[in-house]
């Protein structure tokens, strides 16, 4: 799969990315360099994985935490766009130590604010997400929905979003946040590779590929037609190409990224099947506290304003996406043999 975008003239350049080795940003900076875009990235490898990092990219270790580092890195890497990632992202984790999540996703996030108003940054383009609706009443949601979060991870990125209306208002700092909905899917070489995998689609393909024996379904009492949760599944690669539109200078403001479609975890779960072609033992379990029946998006601004619509929209090519790079890395990361030369060479001939 390959999508062609190339910088256009006027975009913001060089670009630091935070949460690169992650997995929606690894697969951002990876676009961002083949659009021709200078690239840096800011990581803790946390959470991300080092091999997961183009080699085009500038890599910088570095916390979030520590206001000298990401002062450093800015000035080292003189961007003029910030692309960030770097966050805690496990809602039912957050329900459990909400402190954590305040402290990485709002006060890290703070830190990061303040350095790149600082260095001059002219535009930051942060991940928040659907979470921030918390259980809406109406679908599709659109950006003016209420926003009422019922887990502090939503919490969190909601307040960061306040953070930057303010940011705005007395430093000029410019901004283009994306709610996304579920990401999902993988380029050829660039997946989903956490420690503590909590996604759906990640943990039943680990079933197809023999690794666990059965999936799990959190509730199947929820008031849907098949009982299970709904959700908005939007190929990681759709995710990083709205990144790239959003270095326009201007184009402020929120924008929520998904496909307008939902579906249930029981009909994720009939998709992987007919995907790899093998029968997915799932079991039931109870409601994961944090977890709202229904999510589904409208990005109609986001197409309106930004001139993004998705280029792999069917849960099929998504399901199919993400099945071909967990075959191809049945153990994710710690295979890979890392060598720079070698995957920079793999990567381009995507
Ligand atoms: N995955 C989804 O479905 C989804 C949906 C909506 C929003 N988001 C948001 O998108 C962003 C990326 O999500 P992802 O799924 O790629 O997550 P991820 O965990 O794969 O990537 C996050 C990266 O940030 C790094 N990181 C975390 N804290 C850091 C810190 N203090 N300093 C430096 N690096 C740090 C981690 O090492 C990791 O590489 C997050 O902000 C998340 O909230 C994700």
């Amino acid at each position: 799969m390959t999508m062609n975008f190339k910088r256009p003239a006027g975009h913001l350049n060089p670009v630091l990315v935070t949460g690169g080795a992650g997995y929606i940003g690894s697969v951002c900076v990876a676009k961002l360099l083949d659009a021709g875009y200078t690239v840096s990235v800011l990581d803790n490898l946390s959470e991300g994985h080092r091999e997961a990092v183009d080699s085009r990219a500038h890599f910088y270790a570095a916390d979030l935490a520590c206001r000298e580092s990401i002062a450093r890195v800015l000035r080292a890497s003189r961007a003029q766009a910030v692309i960030h990632f770097a966050a805690n992202a496990l809602v039912g984790e957050s329900m459990a130590n909400p402190g954590k999540y305040f402290r990485n996703n709002l006060a890290n996030g703070l830190n990061l604010l303040e350095a790149a108003v600082a260095s001059g940054v002219k535009k930051i383009v942060p991940s928040s997400t659907c979470a921030t609706y918390g259980w809406p009443e109406n679908l599709p949601i659109a950006e003016d929905t209420p926003q009422r979060p019922i887990n502090p991870y939503g919490e969190s990125k909601l307040m960061f979003e306040r953070l930057l209306h303010w940011f705005q208002e007395a430093h000029g700092l410019q901004y283009t946040a994306f709610r996304y909905f579920n990401a999902a899917g993988a380029t050829t070489h660039l997946g989903e590779d956490r420690a503590l995998e909590t996604h759906l689609i990640p943990n039943v393909l680990k079933v197809a590929l023999g690794q666990k024996s059965h999936c799990e379904i959190f509730g199947d009492d929820y008031p849907t037609p098949d009982g299970t949760c709904i959700r908005d599944y939007l190929h990681v690669e759709d995710i990083a190409h709205a990144h790239l539109l959003a270095l326009a200078p201007g184009n402020c403001g929120f924008y929520n990224l998904g496909n307008g479609e939902g579906y249930s975890v029981k009909e994720v779960i009939a998709e992987c099947e007919h995907v790899c072609g093998v029968k997915i033992p799932a079991i039931i379990k109870p409601r994961r506290p944090g977890d709202p029946p229904r999510l589904v998006a409208s990005a109609q601004k986001a197409a309106k304003e930004l001139g993004w619509q998705p280029a792999f929209p069917k849960l099929h090519q998504i399901v199919a996406s993400a099945w071909h790079w967990h075959r191809q890395f049945p153990h994710g990361y710690s295979a890979v043999n890392f060598n720079p030369e070698s995957f920079s060479e793999r990567h381009c001939a995507v």
